[in-house]
């Protein structure tokens, strides 16, 4: 009887409870976590990116040194169809110094004395039979901290490549491309990127960056979006297939956020990004409608169209298809061959394939959603399909999206919401009473609107929630992810970088916390309030991790004053002692910047752990106990 008492008091959850959720917003990709120095690489910005910006935006034409000649932009034989556009530089007198373009990059290159830089560009000598070329790296006086020199030798497109090794360290230096002699020269894809990326990768990642995303150790990533993925219309819905391959031959579009997207952030590098994390990739595809099935103002490049023609749709459920191949199939299938030939003839073992975002349940919607939704279920049963419920918990297509999600049978559905941190502590048991028999939940995109200690208390004594009902809440991800100072369209958000600096929010360390303290067994008669039972300001949690052995748990206080718990680890096997106590505390309105990055910030110590013992927490404070199994 006392064995059937303990397996009620102990569940399975899932594994892999917390992940990350990349969206290209906020600059996250493009002048964030891609790597590329040069902004406008391809002379593919346009005004419908963002107002007033064109082909040279970012560029300047340098005639310095008495030389004259002129700079256009073309398109009549471009290096790919898919990049349409490209300057042609001609010079008439070559001057002291050569003519030529100048970079700024985003708000500037950013660059560190003694590393190398690899530089590329595509040239198509137009006249004469070659030209000789400098590329120099300037600090903000003008003066030159590394630079190369090659020639052209080809009428054809041809890349050329160098490394560039920096001799002062700047924050914002430029890059300049002069050509050295009399001439006509088409130039497209001038690109620099560091050599030290993250993993070494090449067309990779910022390293500083991206390891701040692997240091929350996510047990999956789902990217690209959000938002983006369904666009504003059926020009710029993310499309899988345009993004991979050689970089100069993908297709960029506008971003859905107000600028510009290279693409050289693509699916490729977002299954690579996730392997070198050791997380699993969770790739949204849009539904086949797009944004809000928007068939009015915001749509571009189209017809008013709601979505896909239905007459289109087999051959958008095969692209569905195809990137389960491209991602899981042997290198001797036509889309496994292709990853292959990216450099990675293993799998990617997807397990997930979102479909759909924040999509109004419409007849457009459900018509399309159910062609991919039941091609999918019935071709790879072996793959999560993961619906969308329309932003939570008040609106109309919430409803409408569960019923459906209920009639279709779908396995998962992605959840939304962003509150305030009340709402946070008033909604523990939202999902206590979830229907185990129906589809499991992602809580694909959640925050609490701030980043003061507060809020990220709030949003852990969540998580102790969801770790509760991790029976049933199989996924989760805080959003957003990054955001670029300057080019932030939405706060709050988990990381803030600039060029050179990052910081870690309050609500960074708490999706750490419980990250790199997940469990696989739920443990509900471990820990119970002191004094009151029913104390709403507090929260807890007792995970148990099979692999290490480690109990774990999560005491959280969202008052002002201390409180303590009582803790009974009688019914564990396998553990010590030994345990590790890890504190996030600090005022209700602290929260981390720029100026002042550790202003909240977890404090680690040893502690011993008897086998019944009292512990009190400290005021506003995230508490994470873990006892280390033998
Ligand atoms: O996370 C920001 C946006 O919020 C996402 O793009 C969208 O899914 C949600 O509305």
């Amino acid at each position: 009887h006392s064995q059937q008492r303990k397996n009620i008091s102990s569940k399975a959850i899932s594994p892999d409870l917390i992940g990350v959720f990349f969206e290209d917003i906020n600059y996250a990709a493009d002048g964030g976590l891609y790597a590329e120095l040069i902004q406008n690489r391809s002379f593919e910005y346009s005004p419908t990116d963002h107002g007033g910006w064109n082909s040279f935006t970012a560029w300047e034409y340098i005639t310095q040194g008495y030389g004259y000649g002129a700079l256009s932009v073309e398109t009549t034989s471009p290096v790919h169809p898919n990049n349409p556009h490209y300057a042609v530089l001609k010079v008439e007198e070559v001057g002291q110094e050569g003519i030529g373009l100048k970079n700024s990059g985003f708000d500037g290159i950013p660059v560190k004395a003694g590393e190398k830089y690899n530089f590329s560009v595509f040239i198509a000598q137009q006249d004469g039979s070659s030209m000789p070329m400098q590329v120099k790296l300037l600090n903000k006086k003008g003066e030159t901290i590394g630079e190369t020199t090659f020639t052209t030798t080809s009428k054809d497109w041809k890349k050329y490549t160098a490394t560039i090794t920096v001799t002062q360290s700047q924050d914002s230096a430029s890059l300049v491309l002069l050509a050295k002699a009399k001439g006509k020269i088409a130039i497209d894809m001038v690109s620099l990127f560091p050599q030290n990326t993250f993993k070494n990768r090449v067309n990779g990642l910022r390293a500083d960056l991206a390891q701040t995303i692997a240091d929350l150790k996510p047990k999956f990533m789902r990217f690209p979006g959000g938002c983006l993925v369904h666009g504003d219309g059926l020009g710029n819905m993310y499309r899988w297939k345009n993004t991979i391959g050689p970089v100069e031959q993908r297709v960029a579009q506008k971003n859905i956020w107000g600028y510009h997207q290279t693409a050289g952030l693509g699916y490729f590098e977002y299954f690579q990004f996730c392997e070198d994390m050791g997380a699993k990739p969770l790739p949204v595809v849009p539904a086949g409608v797009s944004c809000q099935n928007s068939g009015g103002t915001w749509r571009i490049g189209g017809t008013g169209q709601k979505g896909i023609q239905l007459n289109e749709m087999p051959d958008y459920v095969q692209e569905v298809l195809d990137l389960i191949e491209w991602a899981n199939g042997p290198v001797t299938s036509t889309w496994g061959a292709k990853r292959a030939a990216a450099g990675h003839p293993k799998p990617f073992h997807l397990e997930y394939v979102g479909i759909g975002n924040e999509d109004k349940i419409t007849p457009e919607f459900k018509e399309r959603f159910k062609m991919i939704h039941d091609v999918v279920k019935a071709k790879h049963p072996e793959i999560t399909v993961i619906g969308t419920v329309g932003p939570a918990p008040d609106g109309e297509d919430f409803e409408l999206g569960w019923k459906f999600a209920n009639k279709e049978n779908v396995p998962m559905v992605d959840e939304h919401y962003y509150m305030k941190p009340e709402w946070f502590l008033a909604n523990q048991k939202r999902y206590d009473t979830y229907d185990r028999l129906k589809s499991k939940v992602y809580l694909g995109e959640y925050a609490s609107w701030g980043n003061s200690l507060f809020n990220a208390i709030a949003e852990a004594a969540y998580m102790t929630s969801l770790e509760r009902n991790g029976d049933v809440v199989r996924l989760s991800s805080y959003a957003p992810l990054l955001a670029k100072a300057g080019h932030t369209q939405w706060n709050p958000d988990m990381i803030y970088f600039n060029n050179t600096t990052i910081y870690r929010t309050a609500n960074y360390y708490v999706q750490q916390l419980f990250s790199t303290n997940e469990g696989d067994m739920y443990h509900s008669n471990v820990v119970t309030p002191a004094i009151n039972k029913a104390d709403t300001a507090l929260a807890y949690s007792c995970v148990r991790n099979s692999k290490t052995g480690d109990v774990i748990l999560k005491l959280v206080n969202s008052s002002k004053v201390e409180k303590s718990f009582n803790v009974n680890l009688s019914q564990f096997k396998g553990i010590g002692t030994k345990a590790v106590v890890t504190i996030l505390t600090g005022d209700a309105t602290v929260e981390n910047s720029f100026e002042t990055p550790d202003k909240v910030k977890p404090v680690t110590s040893n502690f011993k752990a008897a086998r019944n013992f009292t512990y009190t927490v400290q005021p506003m404070s995230l508490t994470v106990i873990n006892v280390k199994g033998n």
